[in-house]
């Protein structure tokens, strides 16, 4: 399943996504890590040093392969050049699963040996200055909007996405490619409001957001969040001793996390699955076309030169078409 964690700067996001990829490697289960945050620093928060986080070799860099190996043979696609970061999968098209060897996983994934278990790593690349202008900024995290289009993830098998939660992530259609999002939110007022914007923008959507305390001190954090946030709050992580070892360089083992902020990545966990038992495939793919049309519509027919919308294949539902996803690479394609 597709998990995102969302929240205002510094809640906690990069901190709580490294934790729960680390309980679920620890359970056995197949992990995708994703870094898509402006702040890429989820490489090490799962243990890798400063150098080795700086040498992955950034999902935007990969986008020309990455689009022609995802092409494979879907006829409605003429050429990788003529795919943007929305053109939906069809019949022909290749499809992605968290756990294989394919040449996206070849150029871009690092893998990563945890105290217990390890992950994949796939990263977005730094965002410099330029990059935060509204095209830039989407053209890196258009990169994992393609790949999720195209993933089949099966039951126990995980995509953990650190995102950012600023009004940049709804220009995209990125923040509903997820069967759940968890927004990470200190008690504070400010983290509120965000929560608040995404819970409004994300409503109309269907996307399903659960709310995630964090650095909960107290009773009185406890009550200020239940009454802000309602039904939406899930659980409170704590302010954590932990936490705060592993912030001063330490390497604390897993199995040494207080066990009440162990218990909440399970929690997070049994919500993730229970999520994926309420996927609705044909409306996740109804929403890859209607963000395809949207973009194609605002800016990207007339920079590709032709009508993009031809390249939706109305007959085709991820996950139910499973003739689509031909195995076999065509003469010259595969790197
Ligand atoms: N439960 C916790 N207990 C103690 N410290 C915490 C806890 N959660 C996060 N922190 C600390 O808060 C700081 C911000 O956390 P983190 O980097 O995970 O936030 P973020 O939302 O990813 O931030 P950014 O927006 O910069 O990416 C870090 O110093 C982290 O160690
Ligand atoms: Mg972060």
């Amino acid at each position: 399943m597709k998990i995102a964690f969302v929240g205002k700067g510094g809640s906690g996001k990069t901190t709580l996504s490294a934790l729960f990829i680390r309980h679920l490697a620890a359970l056995g289960r197949p992990v995708v890590a994703v870094d898509a945050d402006i702040n890429q620093h989820l490489g090490p928060a799962l243990g890798l040093t400063d150098d080795q986080a700086a040498e992955l070799p950034p999902l935007g860099g990969h986008l020309p392969e990455i689009k022609e190996y995802l092409r494979g043979s879907n006829p409605l696609i003429r050429s990788s050049d003529e795919m943007i970061k929305t053109t939906p999968p069809g019949r022909g098209s290749r499809l992605l699963r968290i756990v294989e060897e394919n040449p996206v996983y070849a150029a871009c994934a690092r893998p990563i040996a945890l105290d217990e278990g390890s992950v994949r790593l796939l990263a977005t690349g730094a965002f410099t200055e330029e990059d935060l202008g509204v095209t830039c900024y989407h053209s890196k995290v258009g990169a994992v909007e393609l790949l999720l289009n195209h993933l089949l993830d099966g039951p126990g098998e995980y995509l953990v996405t650190d995102m950012t939660a600023g009004s940049d992530s709804f220009a995209s259609g990125l923040f509903t490619r997820f069967d759940l999002t968890f927004l990470v939110a200190e008690p504070t007022r400010k983290a509120v409001s965000v929560y608040r914007q995404y819970r409004d923008y994300a409503r109309d959507f269907g996307v399903q957001l659960r709310v995630v305390g964090n650095k909960v001190q107290g009773p009185e954090d406890l009550a200020f969040l239940r009454r802000e946030v309602g039904g939406d709050l899930l659980t409170t992580f704590g302010q954590s001793e932990w936490v705060r070892r592993l912030e001063q360089g330490a390497e604390p083992p897993l199995r040494s996390l207080e066990p009440a902020n162990r218990a909440v990545l399970d929690e997070l966990r049994i919500e993730a699955d229970a999520a994926y038992g309420r996927r609705d495939t044909r409306r996740y793919t109804e929403q890859a076309v209607l963000f395809h049309r949207r973009n194609a519509e605002s800016w990207a027919n007339s920079k590709v030169g032709i009508d993009l919308t031809t390249q939706v294949d109305e007959d085709f539902v991820l996950g139910e078409c499973a003739e689509s996803d031909t195995r076999t690479a065509p003469a010259g394609v595969r790197a």
